[in-house]
């Protein structure tokens, strides 16, 4: 990683953003040859770093946002040749398990909507099984007694999101991108074109093309004009990782909404470290409207174990690890901003919110067709950033 310095020569390609989806564009325009520069601060701080990488297309799938699951199923479709070719290219393995995930139901009323969800996404051709409480503990062993049964979504997976950054990064680097670390100013637009970035040392990186990929910052940078300002919000995430023994693992994912409140947990891959077999269980989430505030608050960690526990007893004795804050995209309709902006050499590629581990390949190799071909592809049509009206001054 560099630091900036004075004098650099335009590049084809400045990515501003060195999260999963910065990475994943950066990689794949520079496998189309173009020139590329990525600055960021501090790369996979943010998102990338606390999210839990889940790849659920189906088990997060709302009423009403069918074109985000088309995309969602394109770009998990994806993964397994996405995954196979970052890991053979670093030489790392990125945790990519293809474990499904039950959805435990707690109540009848619970199980009754799950069922509605479930007969939703079979009319959109992605079924999915109704599970009796019978076949829900057949399929998790330590979970709670009592609960009336769920559903198996057998193509929701994951991925180790963390493995995942590091990966992209030693691919981007060993594809000789260039990495600056240092805060962005500014946007550099002359003449009604962006033409590069200015750091916070005042250095001028020249670009043929910017790339927005600053995750819950891209509204904020400066230099934007108004009219491209992303509409992107940051919606607070709180992930708690624990230490659990490798049998009382859940053998696959699980989530449910206890109460009322929804919890997930996500069982990475087991370790053979020193002593008994453990694993990290990954627990989360919480959604705070609480701006750009990272701080976190114990009232998420309780309610995310107390909820956890009531779905896995055992959590109650597993050893918390860690509590990671990050802030998620939000976008007004939840699907993400990708495509040409309305200044000249300005391309917007954010507003993931929940998706944007499951939605970097397809990131990834879209704004670099965009930018080695001319246009995006068919996929990526409907989440133009232009499909918004522009973001109000503040
Ligand atoms: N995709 C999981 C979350 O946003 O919490």
């Amino acid at each position: 990683m560099e630091k900036s310095g004075r004098a650099r020569s335009a590049v084809d390609v400045l990515v501003v953003g060195a999260g999963v989806i910065g990475l994943s564009v950066a990689w794949r325009c520079r496998q189309r040859g173009l020139s590329v520069t990525v600055v960021d601060p501090a790369p996979g701080s943010g998102a990338s770093r606390t999210a839990a990488g889940m790849l659920a297309p189906v088990t997060e799938l709302h009423y009403g946002e069918q074109p985000l699951l088309e995309l969602n199923l394109a770009s998990a479709a994806r993964y397994p040749a996405f995954a196979g070719e970052l890991e053979d290219v670093t030489g790392r393995s990125i945790g990519y398990r293809r474990t499904g995930t039950v959805v435990a139901a707690w109540d009848a009323a619970d199980l009754a909507a799950l069922r509605d969800l479930a007969g939703f996404a079979g009319t959109l051709g992605h079924p999915v099984q109704a599970l009796t409480g019978r076949e829900l503990r057949s399929l998790v062993p330590g979970i709670a007694p009592g609960l009336p049964g769920g559903l198996l979504a057998p193509d929701d997976h994951q991925v180790d999101n963390r493995r995942l950054h590091a990966a992209l990064l030693a691919a981007v680097t060993g594809a000789e991108a260039r990495l600056v670390d240092a805060p962005v100013a500014r946007i550099d637009v002359g003449g009604g074109r962006a033409r590069g970035v200015i750091t916070a040392d005042g250095t001028s990186l020249p670009a043929g093309t910017v790339v927005l990929a600053a995750g819950a910052h891209s509204g904020r940078v400066a230099g934007l004009p108004d009219a491209d300002r992303p509409r992107v919000h940051p919606v607070r995430g709180q992930t708690l990782r624990l230490r659990m023994s490798a049998d009382t693992m859940p053998p696959l994912i699980v989530r449910g909404t206890v109460k009322g409140s929804p919890v997930y947990l996500v069982p990475r891959a087991t370790s053979l470290e020193s002593g008994p077999p453990t694993g990290e269980l990954v627990i989360g989430a919480s959604s705070e409207e609480a701006g750009f505030d990272c701080t976190p608050r114990a009232g998420a960690v309780y309610e995310l174990l107390r909820d956890a526990q009531s779905l896995l007893p055992a959590v109650s004795e597993a050893e918390l690890v860690e509590v990671s804050t990050g802030l998620r995209p939000g976008s007004p309709d939840n699907a993400p901003l990708i495509g040409r902006s309305r200044t000249e050499g300005l391309v917007i590629a954010t507003g993931h919110y929940r998706n944007g581990v499951l939605l970097t390949p397809i990131t990834g190799d879209g704004v670099a067709a965009l930018l080695a071909d001319g246009a995006l592809p068919p996929e990526l049509l409907a989440f133009s950033p232009e499909r918004f009206a522009p973001q109000e001054v503040r």
